[in-house]
């Protein structure tokens, strides 16, 4: 569910016309809708509302200061997994103990930034990296909690570049290796193992999964204890007809299997709350016949969504206003000199005029938090809709933002 609507033939953002919000903002522009963040969010909190998890928010899919701050001030903590990323979510208001920090690089400075801003867990993903945290841990005088993540080595059954659970993948532990991490627990004295971290990969349409997973996790639990469960994210949206898990569903099963092992349970969607959030909107510079193909080349591409380019990832794209015009196939494009820069391919479309706008849908996961100035496109602006009020939350960036960091050295002078 989404509050991106078409009324007769115009797209609404909630409750304004998205053809009124890019004259004001121009194009590309992302939208996003803060009701259907919520939405998601409290969607989520209700389904699993018998264990009442910390809900982490993984900011890797949408790190919009004002996207975090909504979230936040409804509860939410926050997932993070960079010291760029904590310093984020501190600046939008996420209280220390509400945030959890994953990811496999994690440098010394950015772990004692992170210890000393008091975060609630690191999601430990090898033996150097928990050593690290108990030096430095000891060099502050303090006693960190951590989690330690576990690959399962269960396949998600998505794409392979977002799976992440085998045991191929660079991520997390093995079980054998994590086990022995609890039966020598006293070696690290400045550090408090307390549970175990998963996440096996993301846009995971299956239940088996995640079970699986989970029951990894919980054979460990008979050997060694430990009090927090955290399961990750990954749970998968609609793009064009999946049929993807009810958070209810979802919960159901997960409370059956946690049944009597009172563990604390913590969550960290992303793309479950603001996958379908956002839309891109982009304009129609030319349309060029090709032999073979049809191009409707936009102000807009791989530079702001990489999601196409990338995993060959499926986006809606319908015309901002529809029209009765006769249809025809076409790649929507953009102006980027990659052959991969395309948002959509053999889509079946009025021909589109120059200038007229297009919608790219489910695009507030990993849209623009992966976007990119390549080509010498500035980043684009970025507004947030609540209701009828239309609120810029990203400015777009200009040709000096461009050139800000760069230096020209003396002998060049
Ligand atoms: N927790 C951890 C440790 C993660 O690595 C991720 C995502 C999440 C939570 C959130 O997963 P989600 O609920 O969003 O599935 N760029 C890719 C997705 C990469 C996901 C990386 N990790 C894409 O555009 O599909």
């Amino acid at each position: 569910m989404h509050r991106f609507n078409y009324q007769r033939s115009n797209l609404y953002a909630e409750g304004i016309k998205v053809e009124n919000i890019i004259k004001q903002f121009g194009t590309p522009l992302y939208i996003y809708s803060a009701n259907t963040i919520l939405d998601h969010f409290f969607k989520l909190k209700h389904a699993f509302k018998v264990l009442n998890p910390l809900i982490c928010f993984s900011m890797k899919s949408n790190s919009s200061l004002a996207i975090i701050r909504l979230l936040v001030k409804s509860g939410s903590g926050i997932d993070v997994v960079s010291g760029g990323e904590l310093y984020k979510a501190i600046k939008a208001g996420c209280p220390g103990v509400k945030i959890v920090y994953a990811g496999v690089g994690k440098r010394e400075d950015e772990i004692e930034t992170a210890i000393k801003a008091g975060i609630l867990f690191f999601n430990v993903e090898s033996v150097p990296e928990l050593e690290k945290i108990n030096k430095i841990a000891k060099r502050c005088k303090k006693i960190q909690s951590v989690c330690i993540r576990l690959n399962p080595d269960v396949d998600a059954k998505t794409h392979k570049y977002i799976t992440t659970g085998k045991k191929e993948t660079k991520f997390g532990l093995p079980y054998k290796v994590a086990k022995s991490i609890f039966k020598n627990k006293s070696k690290y004295k400045n550090v408090k193992i307390e549970g175990i971290h998963l996440h096996i990969g993301s846009q995971i349409v299956r239940l088996d999964p995640f079970l699986k997973a989970i029951k990894v996790a919980l054979e460990l639990k008979k050997e060694v204890d430990f009090e927090y469960l955290n399961i990750g994210g990954g749970l998968g949206i609609i793009y064009k007809n999946e049929k993807p898990l009810l958070p209810d569903q979802y919960a159901r099963e997960i409370e059956k299997l946690l049944k009597g092992s009172k563990v604390k349970l913590i969550l960290e969607p992303g793309r479950f709350i603001v996958g379908n959030a956002g839309i891109l909107v982009t304009r129609v510079v030319y349309f060029k016949k090709g032999i073979n193909k049809n191009f409707a080349i936009t102000d807009g591409g791989m530079n702001l969504l990489l999601r196409p380019a990338l995993y060959e990832a499926y986006h809606e794209i319908n015309l901002v206003k529809k029209k009765n015009k006769p249809k025809v196939k076409m790649d929507i494009v953009g102006p980027v000199c990659e052959s991969s820069d395309f948002l959509g391919q053999d889509r079946i479309l009025p021909v589109p005029k120059e200038g007229e706008a297009l919608a790219v849908f489910g695009a507030g996961a990993y849209g623009s938090a992966m976007a990119s100035v390549y080509n010498g496109h500035p980043l684009c602006a970025e507004v947030l809709v609540n209701e009828k009020e239309v609120y810029l939350v990203k400015k777009k960036e200009n040709y000096r933002d461009l050139i800000q960091n760069d230096l020209i050295p003396d002998f060049l002078r």
